[in-house]
């Protein structure tokens, strides 16, 4: 059990299952990606602890670039999405690797992948560790998702309630 901002919110995923989810992933990445020396994109802020145990892991050549965009308040999504930071990288002919922490509707994500796309990548794929695919409402493919938290409000792990509770390396849900 943990208090974060005045809720209750108990452990849903240890350390140790993030740890695996995260190595698969990048094992993946790394065999599919081979020869095309991608640019992950780490969408800041929820995405850095993520990003940071994902990249560590990847295999092959690869760059990173960051990029910051808001559209959460709360524990419901108030469905705008704002840039708040311009991307660091050119990213023109290149593959890119979008990082998220969580697509849940997927405002967010298709905001994402239409102001990349304008950019000319060669090709985009979207890797997220958390992925709520039974309240995903846009058709853009989700290439790489880690792991289905259902429909529980989580933080942990990177992923904030209200700008609190992201240093953990355990994930904590909601308690109803
Ligand atoms: P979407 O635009 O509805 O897909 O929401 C995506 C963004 O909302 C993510 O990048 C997160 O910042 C935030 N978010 C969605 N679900 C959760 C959650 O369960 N916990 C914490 N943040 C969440
Ligand atoms: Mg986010």
């Amino acid at each position: 059990m943990k208090e974060v901002n005045g809720k209750q919110f108990e452990i849903a995923i240890d350390a140790k299952t993030i740890d695996k989810i995260v190595s698969t992933m990048a094992v993946s990445i790394s065999n599919d990606l081979k020869g095309t020396k991608p640019i992950f994109i780490i969408v800041l802020n929820g995405s850095f602890i993520f990003a940071s145990d994902l990249i560590k892991q990847i295999s092959i050549d690869c760059e990173v670039a960051f990029l910051k965009v808001t559209s959460y308040r709360g524990t419901q999504s108030i469905g705008e999405v704002t840039k708040v930071m311009e991307l660091t990288e050119k990213i023109e002919g290149r593959t890119i690797v979008i990082i998220e922490d969580i697509v849940d509707g997927g405002n967010t994500i298709e905001y994402l992948y239409n102001t990349l796309k304008s950019h000319n990548p060669k090709d985009i794929k979207i890797a997220t560790l958390f992925f709520k695919p039974q309240t995903y409402k846009k058709n853009i493919p989700i290439d790489y998702a880690g792991h289905n938290p259902g429909n529980d409000f989580i933080v942990g792990y990177g992923l904030d309630y209200d700008g609190l509770g992201r240093n953990s390396m355990e994930v904590y849900k909601l308690k109803q």
